[in-house]
């Protein structure tokens, strides 16, 4: 188990050549941040998305989880200010620690710091139905499943099954709990 909590900062440059190595393979690539990414990751595509980070109304928020200073998690909320809705992701735990219980805490801080933005009221996400790592994650963290898009992704000659989940602020405990 790791040796130190997780920590949750805002994803930064410097933490880009720590994830370029965690998908060894496009399924792998595609699993985590869908099928608009070229494999293997570069660094330049880290950075057009940090690019999108800046600003009062950013597009996208992202995230870096750490344990001992190392980066332990990634995550990236794409923000649609008109409507009040965030979408969760490009949600990953470094390889090395994977199994060891880091997605809930990380991604229950991650969910924390959106709504305690007072802009938004809708976390959504769409998983790849055989993810069962990640949707045992985001069913613990009260995401309910609300659909699925059959057949929606092409990988190579597969064809992958899309679930969309969705969580609202009244549904988050944390923030129930602290608005009492
Ligand atoms: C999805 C991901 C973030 C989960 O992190 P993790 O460190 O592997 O998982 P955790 O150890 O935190 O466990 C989370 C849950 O999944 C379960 N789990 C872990 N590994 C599993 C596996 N290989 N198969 C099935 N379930 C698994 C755990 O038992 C736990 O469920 P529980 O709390 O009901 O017992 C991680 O596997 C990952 O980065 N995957 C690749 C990228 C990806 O798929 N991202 C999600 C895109 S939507």
């Amino acid at each position: 188990m790791p040796s130190a909590p997780l920590l949750v900062d805002a994803f930064s440059e410097a933490h880009i050549p720590e994830m370029l190595d965690w998908f060894s393979s496009l399924e792998a690539l595609v699993q985590w941040g869908g099928p608009g990414l070229s494999f293997p990751l570069e660094a330049r595509e880290l950075d057009a998305m940090l690019a999108q980070t800046a600003g009062t109304e950013p597009e996208r928020f992202m995230f870096a989880g750490l344990v001992d200073g190392k980066l332990a998690g990634h995550a990236q909320v794409a923000l649609d200010w008109q409507n009040g809705v965030g979408r969760l992701s490009r949600v990953a735990i470094n390889p090395a620690l994977r199994g060891r219980g880091l997605a809930r805490p990380f991604l229950r801080e991650v969910t924390e710091r959106f709504f305690a933005n007072p802009s938004f009221e809708r976390l959504e996400l769409n998983v790849y139905t055989f993810n069962e790592a990640a949707i045992r994650t985001y069913r613990s963290l009260g995401f309910r499943e609300e659909g699925v898009r059959r057949s929606s992704a092409k990988v190579g000659d597969a064809r992958w099954d899309t679930a969309i989940y969705g969580l609202l602020r009244g549904e988050w405990p944390e923030r129930a709990i602290s608005s009492q």
